[in-house]
């Protein structure tokens, strides 16, 4: 990089521009492998994912959050404990800031559910009371995501998801 010109590196991001619309279709083929997860929950990974991203939809949320609903448990195909990181940090240049964090910190807002049983403290959502993304954040844990585990529930397919992942994912509003 140390003799890299001007030139090349407008070469570099012209040609990386270019190749965006790879990073959406990557993720969507990504997401699918969360069918392969089930860890003692009533549904899989994937039909979780769908089921919060319709829940999402149906209640008039906008795009970005619908795409990040989609996608906030994706990190789980990596690893579990730190998982809504991972989620976050995949989607933080496409989407807002209030979206970025919506995902980041779910698991505080979802603790109130089940920490109790793990002998874990389920009022973590307590630290982020004030917080311009709170309600939001909140919304997200207390009628989309932790309800999205019922085996009757009508989801949308993925296929219905795609032209929304697609757009979110395809520009960077940030670095
Ligand atoms: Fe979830």
């Amino acid at each position: 990089m140390d003799v890299s010109t001007r030139d090349q590196w407008m070469t570099i991001a012209h040609e990386t521009i270019n190749a965006q619309p790879r990073v959406g279709k990557q993720l969507l083929s990504m997401l699918k492998g969360l069918s392969d997860i089930t860890d003692g929950f009533s549904v899989d990974q994937m039909e979780h994912a769908l089921q919060t991203a319709t829940r999402a939809e149906r209640d008039g949320a906008d795009e970005e959050v619908i795409v990040a609903s989609l996608f906030h448990d994706v990190g789980k195909l990596i690893s579990v404990p730190n998982h809504p990181k991972i989620a976050a940090e995949i989607l933080k240049p496409y989407v807002r800031h209030e979206v970025y964090c919506m995902v980041a910190y779910h698991q505080d807002f979802q603790g109130r559910y089940y920490y109790e049983y793990l002998g874990m403290n389920p009022n973590l959502r307590e630290q982020h009371v004030g917080e311009t993304w709170y309600p939001l954040a909140e919304q997200f844990a207390d009628t989309w995501d932790q309800k999205a585990f019922d085996p009757n529930y009508q989801s949308e397919s993925l296929e219905h998801f795609e032209p929304m992942v697609l757009r979110v994912f395809a520009q960077a509003k940030s670095l």
